[in-house]
């Protein structure tokens, strides 16, 4: 058994009124990749957004790294190691990919904005661009990129693959591979299993803000009943 970087123990998150998550626990041992997967809907972002403090959980605990984290704002729950991309792939649109990186970079940290400019190469060839003028495919390269530079122990990551061409997949396939030879811990959102299936270890499924399976990759690649039933695969 390895070492847990995350768990999540019972947690149920509300929007107001509206209950969304409920009970769901899951674990990210260190150094895996783990994809939480669901239809449209299902929670994974607000799961994302909970473990952030973006939206508290109101029962249930959060250990990041040995530390309760439940009840930190997000700016804390960052500085201890864990970085966020979310959906929207935020990036400074007046400022240039080089200074997107620069603003975020942390001091100690392998993954460089060098290190960066390598792994994604289109970036590279737009240092100078601002960030208003590059395409959703480079907008979500840089944002990866600004998530890894701040030296995270442990990657959220919301649907990365969503409306990219399948070119500009394949690169963030390769980039979340070389984070996890690198020994980086990843929590992988995403809706279909063509990434998950390719990188990660473990899977988790929510529906209707409940878990509904937990178990390896390689269960879930069997289980043709849940990939239909909860994840619209041959639907
Ligand atoms: N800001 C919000 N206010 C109220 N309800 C929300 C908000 N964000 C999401 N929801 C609701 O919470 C549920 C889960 O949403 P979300 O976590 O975004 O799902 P997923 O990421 O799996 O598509 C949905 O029913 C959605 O409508
Ligand atoms: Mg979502």
């Amino acid at each position: 058994m390895s070492k847990r970087v995350l768990t999540v123990a019972g947690i149920h998150t509300y929007y107001g009124e509206s209950y969304v998550l409920k009970d769901l626990s899951l674990a990210v041992p260190e150094g895996r990749v783990v994809a939480l997967l669901g239809r449209n809907g299902a929670g994974k972002s607000t799961t994302l957004k909970s473990i952030m403090g973006l939206v508290p959980p109101k029962r249930g605990s959060i250990t990041f790294a040995g530390a309760r984290i439940d009840g930190l704002p997000p700016f804390r729950v960052n500085a201890l190691g864990v970085a966020y991309v979310p959906e929207e792939r935020r990036v400074f649109s007046h400022l240039s990919v080089r200074e997107n990186l620069l603003i975020a970079e942390r001091r100690g940290t392998p993954w460089t904005s060098a290190a960066m400019f390598e792994m994604f190469a289109p970036l590279a060839r737009m240092r100078e661009r601002r960030g208003r003028y590059l395409s959703g495919g480079e907008q979500q390269m840089l944002s990866i990129a600004r998530a890894l530079v701040t030296g995270p122990r442990l990657l959220l990551l919301d649907e990365p693959s969503q409306g990219l061409a399948p070119v500009i997949v394949d690169a963030v396939v390769d980039a979340i591979a070389e984070m996890k030879r690198q020994g980086l811990s990843i929590l992988l959102v995403e809706q279909d299993l063509e990434i998950p299936f390719k990188l990660a270890d473990d899977a988790y499924i929510i529906d209707q803000g409940a878990l509904v399976f937990s178990g390896t990759c390689r269960e879930l690649r069997e289980r043709e009943d849940l990939q239909s039933r909860y994840l619209g695969v041959g639907a």
